[in-house]
């Protein structure tokens, strides 16, 4: 049996795995293993690019973390808890110096304090950022201070099976290196699950990377953990016409204009205010009217309209905007500096995750599990999350999620692991790998991003929901019968992706579920069918359990300290 036992495993070696390693590892007697899918320079975190929002003043003083608290409880629809938002905005500016000693290469004002600019649904200018590549610069960071911790073990290219647990407390994970096709076990005290997003389960407009596909997640949704406000998904208003890539919020916090085939600026019909800079949700829906109403370029799933950056100049497009520039270069075509760029809204975030209980240490409902970032609900985004606020929850939650998991491990024995528990994950390839079957990885994955994109996309109502779920069940149920046909143990790319769906399914079809019962608009749930929010039914957040693939929903209720419920205007 190849058992090795740390006293923390942390899955995922992106912003959030990275950050909370880093805090598990200040006492150096405490040893974390840190598992991940891609080399964690190639995580997902790097590609971030506009930047994260802390309420430092260094535009405009007035701003101050309870503003930064309302305009985040406001842009999630009022559905944030209130006391884990203003955990986060009252500990983010501390967490933007720390990464600037930790050599983070923030953009400048010119007196040398850290740049802010505007981003969406925001009162101050209040998004930090290293000019386009935010992302890729803390990740970065990051990776150099876990590298610099010899109490933390990389496991490099190794892909989450499952949990180990014995239905109370967790024991460790089981694990295949994707490099050689062994299968091992890491047993440990605690389990830190920081695996990212699932925006991948809308295959074919995302900005997010091929490997997004909610690992953790769905692992523990399997067993037993619920999942919290799944149904919300945002999309986000500037993916580049033909492929989905994100071109950051930036770029409207930079001064960019959106503009129909008219040639209108038409957010002046939606957010008469903010414009351009008004929520997520709120652009993106305004896009696709535009378009439905005949005001966009093209028709069908092909439309589109323009992000015009064209009157920002070469200079400040350059300073500030590079990598979006080559973007739309490379992928689209055409040069911002001199041509409108078509951009439509392209799947992006998922606001739900894994149930977190207590926003304090970030434990979920099972004892020595943890989640962080993304794959985690804490929930401090509601029903639509603010750009720039999602580096942020990672780094603040990481950091105290990370200082729970220390003190915890402290006091707890280490789990014993049985032979039968530590062979699951083997039996689990083998089968796999012995499978025989008719069905087709690809065609089947094509399937369910049409199915998302279709009928669980901006725009819902209860007969697309119900023919999501059911297409979805039916996915996978034929998922059992699709073969691994790669029969090689090196870098068998063919056996995750089999692996990968199978979780992506798991978490579309919760998705659907959680959506079919939420029957209001709120943030980026938009039933046409209840076009209105509802809060004397629907303020609560979702539950929804697997219960061995038999779905259930149950609410608890939003935690509203300051701020009461009100219409969103902008
Ligand atoms: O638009 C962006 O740069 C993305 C930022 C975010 O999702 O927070």
């Amino acid at each position: 049996m190849n058992i090795k036992y740390y006293d923390a495993v942390v899955v995922g070696g992106g912003g959030a795995g990275l950050r909370t390693a880093i805090e598990i590892a200040r006492d150096p007697k405490v040893k974390v293993a840190l598992v991940s899918k891609v080399y964690p320079t190639r995580s997902h975190t790097g590609a971030a690019q506009g930047g994260m929002n802390a309420a430092l003043g260094n535009v405009v003083p007035d701003d101050s973390p309870e503003a930064h608290a309302y305009d985040t409880i406001k842009g999630s629809d009022f559905l944030a808890d209130q006391d884990a938002v203003f955990f986060m905005t009252e500990n983010a500016p501390d967490i933007i110096y720390e990464l600037d000693r930790w050599g983070v290469p923030f953009s400048r004002l010119p007196d040398g304090r850290i740049a802010q600019r505007p981003f969406g649904g925001a009162s101050f200018p209040r998004t930090v950022y290293a000019a386009d590549k935010t992302g890729h610069a803390l990740l970065h960071t990051l990776f150099e201070q876990a590298l610099s911790k010899d109490n933390i073990d990389f496991y490099n290219e190794f892909f989450l099976l499952d949990l180990i647990h014995d239905g109370e407390r967790v024991k460790g994970v089981s694990v295949y290196d994707i490099r050689n096709g062994e299968v091992i076990t890491l047993g440990a005290k605690a389990v830190v699950l920081a695996t990212g997003g699932f925006a991948r389960i809308y295959w074919f407009r995302s900005t997010n990377a091929i490997g997004n596909t909610g690992d953790g997640q769905a692992v523990a949704f399997r067993n037993g953990i619920p999942l919290k406000d799944i149904e919300f998904i945002q999309f986000h208003p500037t993916g580049l016409a033909k492929t989905g890539i994100l071109l950051s919020e930036a770029c409207r916090g930079e001064g960019g204009y959106l503009i129909n085939r008219l040639g209108e600026r038409f957010m002046k019909r939606y957010a008469p205010e903010k414009m351009e800079l008004a929520p997520r949700d709120m652009v993106s829906r305004a896009i696709e009217y535009e378009i439905r109403e005949g005001r966009g370029v093209g028709e069908g799933a092909r439309a589109y309209v323009y992000l015009d950056l064209r009157h920002l100049g070469e200079e400040r497009i350059n300073e500030r905007l590079p990598q979006v520039r080559q973007l739309a270069i490379d992928f689209e075509g055409v040069d911002p500096v001199k041509d409108l760029v078509p951009i439509r809204p392209t799947a992006h975030y998922c606001m739900g995750g894994i149930h977190v209980t207590d926003y304090r240490t970030s434990e979920t409902p099972m004892k020595g599990l943890y989640a962080i970032g993304e794959c985690a609900c804490v929930s401090v985004h509601g029903a639509n999350r603010l750009g720039g606020n999602s580096l942020i929850e990672l780094l603040v939650f990481g950091k105290f999620g990370g200082m729970a998991v220390r003190e915890f491990v402290r006091e707890e024995r280490m789990p014993e692991i049985s032979e039968i528990e530590a062979r699951k994950g083997k039996e689990l390839i083998e089968n796999l790998m012995k499978r025989e079957g008719n069905e087709n990885l690809a065609r089947i994955r094509t399937q369910m991003g049409e199915i998302t994109w279709q009928k669980v996309g901006i725009f819902r109502d209860e007969r697309s929901l119900k023919e999501a779920y059911e297409d979805l069940s039916e996915l996978l149920e034929r998922w059992e019968r699709i073969p691994v046909v790669d029969k090689s143990k090196i870098f068998n790319t063919n056996l995750i992706e089999v692996l990968e769906l199978r979780n992506m399914l798991e978490l579309a079809r919760a998705v659907a579920f959680a959506a079919l019962h939420r029957r209001e608009s709120r943030g980026g749930h938009t039933r046409e069918d209840y076009p209105e929010r509802d809060d004397e039914n629907f303020l609560k957040h979702s539950l929804v359990y697997h219960d061995g693939g038999k779905l259930r929903i149950e609410y608890v209720p939003v935690r509203i300290t300051k701020f009461q419920p009100a219409e969103r205007k902008y």
